[in-house]
């Protein structure tokens, strides 16, 4: 069973030292966030599982890392200078602020079509595209082309501001740049200004020449980088999912263009290739494709640059839902167009993408196709990443609270009873909404039906749906509910071993036998040297286990006196819970059978 909420998870990563809020001691920095101990380990396997599927298991993909901060003019040609803009509108009430479009989302459907109608009568037009996957960029667009009096008719609809749930007295909508800018140099002027890249991107089409040249390659091959990009986000929030400083995992796969020859991969096969291989990197370490979906954007919200874009998308857990993971972009011949001088065709070229001339580079870059023999500019395809999304949708994943001693009769019945006298209290309760009240009488139902013993973590769902602790007696299910989990259960993150930020853990049955603790710290030795093993005697062993667990380390290994005797350990498996004993001698061979399996950790 995945997390059922966002915040079970977001707990357990402050809790146990995966992410921490930044700049905290000075009272924080909005929507910042620090890996700790684990999550910078978790972090650091996510990158290094993207690095070998897209490098080093392929023999057609470099790598690079190329700056963060490049010359002004690749933003300037690239168009994230004149068009890197999100629309922002603020409620004069409440002082906030929201992207327009995201504004628009959080409405319901009678106001939308309110606003419509509005609209309409304002410019006794009718061009709205009201179909569901159209009507926001539609409404966005309309706004726009108001010029002004947008404001005004976002208040006359009565759009609420998801902050105060109340209407708003909305500004005008503007377009304001999402690029950090800073000074290259001791002067704050003009000339000095420079950007934090918002993509790597860009990064990877300015040394296309490079890549391809030094290392004698010609498309089709990619190049791959990671590395940390900026974005003053304007709603920022869902705690990693959308930061203002992030890391980005980039592959730029250069092919040849249009027109193909019979047999010849088309852009949009190896744009399909590209979207099958990233949806199954995703399920390979993990993800249930229950949860993954392919999302199609519709032409009228494409990216400046895009042919076409799929968003592979994650059923987050609560009202995040599905939302993007990663979008796979066919750029076509775009950016090495918009970096070139000159291209085969240049006016032509410039005409059909819309881009101004480039008299400031001095490269062409295209490649020389001996075949044709002619020059040619390669078409892009490109997944695009962030980490932290990946990492949050790992953690969502491997999340579960599991049974481990039945509970005694007596708690299931007290449970029961609280949960049947609960759910009679929202039936007849008038201060909830009824589509909320149905979605908590429909499922409480369900779990009062099954063995209320084995379901406390459904239950805890249960109190987490919309309006469920409006009704008073909601804190009294919870706090028994908590407590007999706390007892009963245990929480565990069954990551696939690959992405575990510890390995193993090695525990000395008694800290205070010096010979155990000596074998102990010797064994974590000889294990260390090849994978990321920990020594802990600060609990009881029992305790020890569950913290294991908890952050999803796959094996620990208690050394105890037969150790002594018989130089063998107890490894305990954290999925099935099963020990078994191991000769000291025979440890690295059992790991090395253990971490070469790659979904072994799923079997469970
Ligand atoms: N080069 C194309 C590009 O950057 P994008 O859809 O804007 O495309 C790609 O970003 C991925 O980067 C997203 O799918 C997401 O995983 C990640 N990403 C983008 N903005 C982010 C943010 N503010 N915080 C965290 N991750 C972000």
């Amino acid at each position: 069973m995945p997390a059922s909420s966002l915040d079970q998870v977001v707990s357990l990563c402050k809790r146990r030292g995966f992410i921490y809020p930044g700049s905290a001691i000075y009272g924080g920095l909005a929507n910042s966030w620090d890996y700790g101990p684990l999550g910078v380990e978790l972090a650091r396997n996510v990158k290094q599982q993207w690095w070998e599927a897209m490098v080093y298991r392929r023999d057609d993909i470099e790598g690079l890392d190329s700056g963060i901060i490049l010359n002004r003019k690749v933003w300037k040609y690239s168009g994230h200078e004149g068009g890197f803009n999100d629309p922002l509108v603020d409620n004069k009430e409440s002082k906030k602020r929201y992207r327009l479009d995201h504004l628009l989302e959080a409405q319901s459907a009678a106001t939308l079509q309110k606003l419509v109608e509005l609209i309409r009568m304002k410019t006794k037009a009718s061009e709205i595209d009201t179909a569901p996957d159209k009507l926001i960029n539609g409404l966005v667009h309309a706004l726009f082309d108001l010029k002004s009096s947008a404001g005004e008719l976002l208040t006359q609809a009565k759009i609420v501001d998801p902050e105060t749930d109340e209407p708003g007295n909305w500004t005008e909508p503007r377009q304001f740049n999402m690029m950090f800018s800073t000074q290259f140099g001791v002067t704050a002027d003009e000339e000095n200004k420079v950007y934090l890249r918002p993509e790597t991107a860009q990064g990877i089409f300015v040394n296309f020449k490079h890549v391809a040249e030094t290392s004698r390659r010609k498309p089709p091959f990619g190049v791959a980088q990671i590395g940390k990009s900026f974005r003053n986000e304007i709603t920022p929030g869902n705690f990693i999912f959308r930061t203002r400083e992030f890391e980005q995992m980039e592959m730029e796969f250069f092919i040849p263009p249009p027109p193909y020859a019979e047999g010849e991969r088309t852009d949009d096969e190896w744009h399909a290739h590209w979207v099958n291989e990233r949806f199954n990197w995703y399920t390979d370490l993990g993800v249930s494709p229950e949860r993954l979906r392919k999302h199609n954007h519709p032409k009228e919200v494409l990216s400046h640059y895009s042919k076409a874009t799929t968003d592979i998308e994650y059923r987050f857990p609560g009202s995040l839902g599905f939302a993007e993971l990663e979008g796979i972009a066919n750029r076509s011949d775009f950016d090495l167009t918009a970096h070139s001088r000159e291209v085969p065709n240049n006016t032509e070229a410039r005409e059909r993408l819309k881009l101004p001339p480039n008299p400031d580079s001095v490269e062409n870059l295209t490649f020389f196709d001996q075949e044709k023999k002619q020059h040619i500019v390669p078409w892009v395809i490109e997944p695009a990443v962030g980490v932290a999304r990946p990492m949050l949708v790992f953690l969502c994943e491997a999340f579960a609270i599991e049974l481990v001693d039945e509970l005694p009769e007596a708690d299931a019945k007290r449970a029961g009873e609280q949960l049947a006298a609960y759910l009679k209290s929202v039936e007849k309760s008038e201060n909830l909404d009824d589509g909320d009240k149905k979605a908590i009488v429909d499922y409480g139902r369900q779990l009062a039906a099954m063995e209320i013993g084995k379901a406390l973590p459904q239950v805890s769902a249960l109190l987490e749906l919309k309006g469920a602790t409006r009704i008073e007696l909601s804190k009294k299910l919870k706090g028994l509910v908590d407590k007999l989990i706390e007892t009963n259960y245990r929480t565990v993150l069954k990551l696939d071993w690959r992405l575990s930020p510890i390995k193993v853990a090695v525990f000395p049955l008694k800290k205070n036998e010096d010979n155990i603790v000596t074998l102990a710290r010797k064994v974590r030795a000889s294990l260390a040297a090849h994978w990321r093993t920990v020594y802990d005697d600060t609990g009881a062993i029992g305790k020890l286990y569950r913290r294991q667990d908890e952050i999803g380390t796959p094996y620990c290994v208690t050394v105890d006196f037969e150790s002594l005797k018989e130089n063998t350990v107890t490894v305990r498996h954290r999925d099935t819970m099963a020990q078994e004993r191991v000769a000291i001698h025979d440890l690295v061979p059992f790991f090395s059978r253990k971490f070469s399996h790659p979904a072994h950790c799923r079997e469970a």
